[in-house]
């Protein structure tokens, strides 16, 4: 964990700075129980990204293994239905009380906003937000909606046919209507970034004086620019991850445990761990 110096480095930082980027990945929605992709038990271990991670090897598997799409897509859709935010989420958000705060995560699970943050940038787009095959805004789903879905999906999985269950239990979020095809806002791999979250965040992350990197690996392009962008234009950079870090200031710690310490250190405001 990390040192006492170390942390006071780091609030030195958060305390003086005039414009902040959050710049979040998988690991700080890791503690709202929502697997990481790449770690030990990562998403990618059970589901490999060749197979999964694009809409061309979703079909695939559709065809060739429909239960294995149906249980990629309840891996997906419970965690982030069941999830609340945690400890990092709320501390992020309690920041916006004492510095100008932007939040751009590589995360499709809503919980930045749940907790209160009020600019976020989704820049792998939203599993909330349903658009036309062109990309057009259709609606949003509520967290009762994924939560209600989700257990259907669970049934669905050990059905006799599981395709044919899940694509009607999804069909709110993924199907054909009236409209032609519709689905989730998602970024995979192959697609463009999702805009104009995209365009506003580079040029936030341009304009930051720090950036916080929260849970990230770093290892998926453009996304993996921005610290690098940040960094160009003299910004300096904190990492948040108990298992790598790099920047100016490493705080190696679990994100639940290490925010509400930062934001207490740096405002001297109580944050529960
Ligand atoms: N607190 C902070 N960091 C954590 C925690 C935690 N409790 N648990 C794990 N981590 C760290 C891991 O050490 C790792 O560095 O979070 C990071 C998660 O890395 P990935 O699983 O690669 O997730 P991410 O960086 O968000 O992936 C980027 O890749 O597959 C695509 O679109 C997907 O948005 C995703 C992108």
């Amino acid at each position: 964990m990390y040192d006492p110096s170390t942390m006071a480095q780091a609030a030195r930082l958060l305390r003086t700075a005039r414009e902040v980027v959050v710049f979040t990945g998988a690991g700080v929605s890791a503690e709202s129980g929502i697997p990481t992709f790449r770690d030990d038990q990562g998403f990618w271990r059970e589901f490999p990204p060749e197979q999964f991670a694009s809409w061309r090897g979703l079909v695939q598997t559709a065809l060739w293994r429909p239960r294995r799409l149906a249980e990629f897509v309840y891996a997906v859709v419970g965690p982030i239905a069941a999830a609340q935010p945690n400890a990092a989420h709320r501390a992020i958000a309690a920041m916006e009380q004492d510095v100008a705060v932007t939040v751009v995560t590589q995360n499709i699970d809503g919980l930045h906003q749940q907790a209160g943050s009020t600019i976020v940038r989704e820049i792998h787009g939203s599993l909330f937000e349903v658009v036309s095959q062109q990309g057009k805004f259709l609606h949003l789903l509520s967290r009762r909606e994924l939560l209600h879905m989700a257990k259907k999906l669970n049934r669905a999985r050990e059905a006799w046919f599981p395709l044919a269950h899940t694509l009607a239990t999804v069909r709110p979020l993924l199907g054909v209507g009236r409209r032609g095809i519709h689905r989730p806002k998602i970024v995979l791999f192959g697609d463009a970034m999702a805009e104009p979250a995209w365009s506003l965040a580079q040029e936030e992350c341009r304009q930051c004086d720090l950036m916080i990197q929260v849970g990230c690996s770093g290892v998926v392009w453009p996304a993996a620019g921005l610290p690098l962008e940040a960094q160009a234009q003299g910004a300096k950079l904190i990492t948040i991850d108990p298992h790598e870090g790099g920047g100016d200031v490493w705080l190696p710690g679990p994100a639940g445990v290490i925010l509400p310490a930062l934001v207490e250190s740096a405002f001297g405001r109580r944050m529960e761990g």
